[in-house]
C-alpha cells in the first residue's frame, strides 16, 4: 500500500513536468513560426512607396486673374498667369538644394527661405546660390475649364498655355 502511494506521487510529477516542457516547447515553437512567417510575408512583399499621383487639378481658368503667381501648397507648385492671360506651371522646389520656395509679391519675386536664392515669375534665377531655374510642368486644359498640371512631364520655358 505504502509503494502503491509514492509511486503514484511520482508519476503525478512526472507527468506534470513533461506537461509543463511540452506548453514551454510549443510555446517556442510557436512563437518562432509565427515570427519566420512574419519576416518572410516582409521580405517578399514589395517596398513600394505611396505617393500622390504627379498629374492634379490646379483649378478652374477664372479662379487665376491674369498677372498672378500662385503657389499650391500640397503640389508645392506654382500656377501663373501672365499678364496677357497665358499660363504656365512651375516646381516650388528650389532648384538649389529642394526647399519650398515662396512668392514675395511684394518683391515680385519667389524666394526661398533656406539660403535666399531668389527667382523671377520665369523661374530663372536673379539672386543665387540656385544657378538653375525652377523647372517647368506641363499645363493643359480639360474640357470643363479645368488646368491640369502634369509633374511628371518637365517641359521648356516656351510651354504656355494659351486659353
Ligand atoms: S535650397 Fe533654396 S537657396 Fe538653398
Amino acid at each position: 500500500m505504502e509503494k502503491e502511494k509514492t509511486k503514484n506521487v511520482e508519476n503525478t510529477v512526472s507527468i506534470s513536468r513533461r506537461y509543463f516542457l511540452e506548453i514551454v516547447g510549443g510555446g517556442a515553437i510557436g512563437v518562432v513560426s509565427v515570427g519566420s512567417v512574419v519576416l518572410t510575408a516582409q521580405y517578399l512583399s514589395p517596398n513600394v512607396l505611396h505617393e500622390p499621383p504627379l498629374k492634379f487639378s490646379a483649378g478652374l481658368v477664372q479662379d487665376f486673374p491674369p498677372d498672378s503667381v500662385t503657389l499650391i501648397p500640397d503640389q508645392k507648385s506654382y500656377v501663373v498667369r501672365a499678364k496677357e492671360g497665358y499660363f504656365y506651371a512651375m516646381s516650388g522646389i528650389c532648384s538649389h538644394l529642394g526647399c519650398i520656395t515662396g512668392w514675395k509679391s511684394e518683391e515680385g519675386l519667389i524666394a526661398c527661405p533656406c539660403h535666399g536664392s531668389k527667382f523671377d515669375t520665369q523661374g530663372n534665377v536673379v539672386e543665387g546660390p540656385a544657378t538653375r531655374p525652377l523647372d517647368r510642368y506641363s499645363i493643359s486644359l480639360e474640357d470643363k475649364g479645368r488646368l491640369i498640371v502634369d509633374k511628371g512631364n518637365l517641359v521648356g520655358q516656351d510651354h504656355i498655355l494659351k486659353v
